[in-house]
């Protein structure tokens, strides 16, 4: 069910951190784009009918042994290439400039004038931007044969042409946000240039899914969260397969208040879906008792998930689909399709499911990224307060309760993440963050409640802004905000007594406590 790229956009993944980034700000443009491996030849790109290529940045040096290269053809092909930092750098090698390794990084935003608004920059006016720049290396000289069209005072060669071609290169991040005009430089390359056509719609997708899906035969099952991916993906299943679409909501005991409700209301009530809901919140309890390492908990958390699951699908069944909300970074990110960048994380997207069912794995979303999701949630009808959600671990409070899960600790931890959802909420700042919520482990301070001494946990709130959970920062929320969380917290919830903020970013932390 992957949709054609034919006049579409290949990005190629050098490994860069903004390469989903850039694959994002073309669909943004109405053109389909895919992230492919760096190493895709060009009788494959040919071959799917791309209308252009954009080379990702990286993490290599051109010239290091072992340094993805990608397929030289490419450069000496009639296709458009845009290279962007490594990619750009990868460029000017190909065609016998040098690259050099640079004394200092250039890194953050940096003012890079226009030396020659045609192409890339047409429209772009003011004669300079301000640009995201981070590399160490730089095109130190270019050859004969491109053309400056903008410097900066760190890469005289900032942006540059291929005579007589249709290949570009810059040295910075057009995808960025931080980068002034960066779509309409990207828009310049994928519309004009490339003459890329806008045929990429949530509408349009969701008609091809729902057409593509109906053609399931036999029982379809999904597991809903109550979160934004498996809530889509359900939703537009019961699209295309009606009745025969069952859902079932495993309630873990783990998960964040209100959840059960939240999804009875939405998806049975107003979408009038078929949920079904297992209460295995004291199995889950009995398997973690004494578990305090924090793999174990994942480990045990999924494993008694796949059971769980395994069971109701045998006294259920026979179902021969089973639906997953995987994303499109999920897919990537797993190896399943991959650049040098490879496998980073291996998290289920559902807790853990059995391998041994044999049914048939549908992932209705595997081509979407979660903004995609999100607006395709909207098209369904799924209400603003769903889709709007912040991601939630498959292992869940397991994962935010340090030391082993205790009755006591996971009930403060979700007193306590509710009260700060609730508050940014009302400040309206929730949607700003990316996750919010507060963790609690064994650490007991001495609090007074009047004139009494009370002795109870210490909450800690974590509050982090991020664009795709691959790096985070901790928000600076306002003191007012922080002092509504923190006197909330030691007012409503019972033993909690202090709040402390976590003030680290990923890297080097991770967002989840554990
Ligand atoms: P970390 O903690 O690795 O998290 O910075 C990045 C994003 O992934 C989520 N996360 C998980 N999701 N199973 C999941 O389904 C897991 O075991 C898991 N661990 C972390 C986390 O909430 C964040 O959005």
């Amino acid at each position: 069910m992957e949709p054609d790229l034919a006049g579409g956009i290949a990005v190629l993944d050098f490994g860069g951190q903004y390469a989903h980034l850039i694959c994002r700000r073309v669909r943004g443009l109405g053109v389909y784009a895919a992230l492919l491996p760096h190493n895709t030849p060009l009788e494959e790109l040919e071959a799917r009918r791309v209308a252009g290529v954009i080379l990702s940045g990286g993490p290599s040096s051109v010239y290091a042994p072992g340094a993805p290269a990608g397929d030289p053809g490419i450069f000496g092909g009639e296709l458009p290439v845009l290279g962007i930092c490594y990619g750009y750098q990868l460029m000017v090698k190909a065609h016998g400039g040098e690259v050099t390794r640079g004394e200092r990084r250039e890194y953050g935003r940096t003012r890079v004038r226009i030396a020659d608004n045609r192409g890339l920059f047409e429209g772009v006016e003011g004669g300079s931007l301000e640009a995201w720049m981070s590399h160490s290396d730089s095109a130190t000289k270019i050859p004969q044969a491109m053309e400056v069209l903008a410097s900066s005072d760190g890469s005289p060669y900032a942006a540059v042409k291929l005579s007589g071609h249709r290949q570009y290169g810059v040295q910075f991040h057009p995808e960025v946000s931080h980068t002034e005009n960066g779509e309409a430089i990207l828009a310049n390359f994928v519309l004009k240039v490339c003459g890329a056509e806008r045929r990429w719609s949530m509408q349009g997708f969701l008609r091809r899914a729902v057409e593509e899906l109906s053609r399931l035969d036999g029982r379809v099952l999904c597991a809903v969260s109550g979160g934004v991916d498996s809530s889509v993906a359900a939703v537009l299943l019961s699209k295309a397969v009606g009745d025969r679409l069952r859902c079932v909501f495993i309630d873990t005991g783990l998960l964040r208040a209100g959840e059960k409700e939240k999804v009875e209301a939405t998806l049975g009530r107003d979408l009038g879906l078929s949920v079904a809901f297992v209460d295995a919140s004291e199995r889950f309890m009995g398997a973690l008792k004494g578990v305090a390492d924090p793999e174990e908990k994942r480990r045990v958390t999924g494993k008694v998930f796949a059971d769980v699951f395994e069971e109701f699908a045998g006294a259920e069944g026979p179902f021969e689909h089973l639906a997953q909300g995987t994303l499109y970074p999920d897919v990537i990110e797993s190896g399943r399709s991959s650049g040098p960048a490879a496998v980073i994380k291996t998290h289920h997207n559902v807790g853990g499911l059995p391998s041994g069912l044999s049914m048939h794995v549908v992932e209705p979303l595997r081509e979407l990224y979660k903004d995609e999701v999100r607006e395709l949630g909207g098209l369904l009808g799924l209400p603003e307060s769903t889709l709007k959600r912040h991601p939630f671990p498959g292992p869940g409070l397991a994962v935010r309760v340090l030391g082993e899960v205790t009755p006591e600790k996971l009930a403060v931890c979700r007193g306590a993440s509710r009260i700060v959802e609730e508050v940014l909420e009302e400040a309206g700042m929730y949607s700003q963050a990316w996750q919010a919520f507060a963790y609690v482990g064994d650490d007991r301070v001495t609090g007074v409640l009047g004139d009494e001494r009370r002795y109870g946990l210490q909450v800690v709130v974590k509050v982090v802004e991020s664009v795709d959970g691959m790096t985070a920062d901790w928000s600076r929320l306002d003191p007012a905000t922080m002092e509504k969380i923190s006197s909330r917290i030691t007012n409503e919830v019972p033993g909690a007594v202090a709040v402390a903020y976590n003030l680290s970013s990923k890297p080097p932390a991770t967002i989840e406590p554990q």
